[in-house]
């Protein structure tokens, strides 16, 4: 998509990004967090400020005429027997869907990950969840295992599927 660009998240984006959270969370139920449970500007900044300050983790948004329209995050460990991988979560609002701005982001996130060393990107997806893991795939994570009726949605057990990419050099 034309004049979508991808950056770096800074912490002038709090509020914007907790109107962010509050419309994705309303839009899909592919998401852990439900409407009433997006943090309060207080822990929006600390979250940010913690991504920024750790060199084991990766915040970038898509913006679209000064709008957030989508958001990655890489959250890695500083335990050296761990380090090498990360946990990634990708989100984008629903009228940018099947635009390519779910692809920019990955790309640009799995780029950033290669260059701080990282060796391996794990995510876990709702099993019924196709949008998400056609995107996955697309990109090259395979399904290594599944956890059993690991989220309760709408009156309903679901299974989470773990996905994981090993980068390669
Ligand atoms: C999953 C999500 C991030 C994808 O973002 P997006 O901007 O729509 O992704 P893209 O347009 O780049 O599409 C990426 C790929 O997904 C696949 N895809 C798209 N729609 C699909 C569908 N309905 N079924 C299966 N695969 C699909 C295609 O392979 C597509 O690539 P292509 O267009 O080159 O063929 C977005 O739909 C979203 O935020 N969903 C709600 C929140 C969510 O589920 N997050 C993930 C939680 S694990």
């Amino acid at each position: 998509m034309e004049s979508v660009f991808i950056r770096p998240v800074s912490l002038s984006d709090a509020a914007q990004l907790i109107l962010f959270k509050k419309e994705v969370a309303n839009e899909s139920k592919f998401l852990l967090t439900c409407p009433d449970e997006v943090e309060d500007i207080a822990d929006q900044r600390r979250i940010i400020t913690l991504y920024l300050s750790d060199p084991r983790k990766i915040f970038l948004v898509a913006e679209y005429k000064n709008q957030i329209i989508g958001v990655i995050t890489l959250s890695g460990s500083n335990k050296r027997r761990v380090m090498h991988k990360g946990e990634l979560g990708i989100t984008v609002r629903k009228q940018f869907w099947a635009k390519g701005v779910g692809s920019a982001l990955m790309e640009e996130c799995l780029k950033l990950a290669k260059q701080k060393g990282f060796k391996k990107i794990q995510l876990e997806v709702m099993s019924n969840n196709d949008r998400a893991m056609g995107l996955y795939k697309k990109f090259g994570f395979e399904v290594e295992g599944i956890k059993k009726r690991a989220v309760f949605v709408d009156g309903e057990y679901i299974d989470l599927v773990m996905m994981g990419k090993w980068l390669e050099d």
